[in-house]
């Protein structure tokens, strides 16, 4: 069980204080995929990494399993994020490392035996559907492949909670539907209690039994998703609701004049051939664009050479193995943690 209590984040900057939790009381209960719901700049993605102590809270307590974690360092915080896993809006993997030495990365910072790593990892990507990708690099797959990848790089510890930043945010409809079923199928199967950071109602709608709605730094409501979905109190709940209706019909929209499109391509064939057997660049962009963003869009800058991080992400008076051991991707790890 994952409880935060009192918890409160100030960041001070030399623009001054800003607030960005406050006052903030949760429980995941073990099985729940919990969903956290709102606006850019709520506080949401602040929020999660206070679970795993990427943040530090300025003040109030996260509590892991009834054992209070907060002050949490060195080998006891590392043994903390082997339990919780995390994945990211932009993957966050690593550029140079295959998807099987992505997955194998963790282990091999826990010092697992190559064989055991591979194996686990061979396991994992079968998992997540990726089996005939294992010597793929990152920028040979497609953005559902690599959230895939980062999934099964999360779950390579066996971890009992996973951190869903955004995960599905880079993403078309399609695809997060089939990373939205990854997900359900991991805390059905694994047991894993998810926690699911979003703006988008939909995949509160989809997956969370539970879920809360954070503004302006509060979490304003909370229940049962079912609960608060047909009887929301808050007007930004409803206001996000109300997004959420207006999204679904735009896609549904988009959708028939994507399936009119085809049909038409597919009726009158260019050049005497059928839309379907024409090379991809004389096809509809929609068609060729059903896996989200292109892996050109990721940061180059963000991705260490070999997998380890530039010396900026190193924490005072730790080595790249220390900082590493949790396996999370450099970018993510605070200087203060
Ligand atoms: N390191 C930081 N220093 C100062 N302010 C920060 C820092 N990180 C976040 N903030 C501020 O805290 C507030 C909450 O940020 P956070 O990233 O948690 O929002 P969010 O709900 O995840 O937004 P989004 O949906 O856009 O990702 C924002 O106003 C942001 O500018
Ligand atoms: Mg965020």
């Amino acid at each position: 069980m994952i409880e935060l209590r009192r918890l409160c984040k100030t960041y001070v900057t030399k623009h001054g204080a800003f607030e960005a939790l406050n006052d903030i009381n949760l429980t995941v209960r073990d099985g729940d995929i919990h969903g956290i719901i709102g606006v850019s700049g709520a506080g949401k993605s602040t929020l999660v990494r206070c679970v795993n102590l990427l943040e530090r809270p300025t003040s109030g307590n996260v509590i892991i399993d009834g054992e209070d974690v907060t002050g949490f360092k060195g080998r006891q915080l590392l043994d903390l994020r082997a339990k919780i896993g995390m994945i990211f809006q932009d993957f966050s993997l690593f550029a140079q490392r295959t998807a099987l030495a992505n997955v194998t990365f963790p282990l091999e910072i826990r010092r697992d035996s190559k064989a055991v790593a591979e194996k686990r990892a061979i396991e994992l990507l079968e998992l997540v559907g990726l089996s005939d990708k294992a010597k793929s690099y990152p920028s040979q797959l497609s953005g559902g492949q690599q959230q895939r990848v980062a999934i099964a790089r999360a779950l390579a510890n066996r971890p009992r909670y996973l951190l869903c930043d955004e995960a599905t945010s880079a993403l078309d409809s399609l695809t997060t539907d089939s990373i939205l079923e990854l997900l359900q199928t991991i805390n059905h199967e694994l047991g894993v209690t998810i926690l699911v950071i979003t703006h988008e109602m939909k995949v509160i709608q989809t997956i969370c039994n539970k879920v809360a709605v954070l503004d302006g730094a509060r979490i304003v409501e909370r229940g049962l998703t079912s609960t608060v979905f047909a009887n929301p109190q808050q007007e930004i709940t409803r206001r996000l609701l109300g997004q959420a209706a207006a999204e679904a019909a735009l896609r549904e929209a988009t959708e028939a004049t994507v399936a009119a499109s085809a049909s038409i391509n597919t009726a009158i064939p260019t050049d005497g051939m059928p839309a379907d057997s024409m090379p991809a660049e004389a096809l509809p962009p929609v068609a060729i664009l059903t896996d989200g963003m292109p892996a050109e869009a990721m940061p180059a800058d963000v991705m260490p050479a070999d997998g380890m991080p530039p010396e900026s992400t190193l924490a005072d008076g730790m080595t790249p193995e220390s900082t590493l051991a949790d396996g999370m991707p450099p970018e993510a790890v605070n200087n203060d943690v």
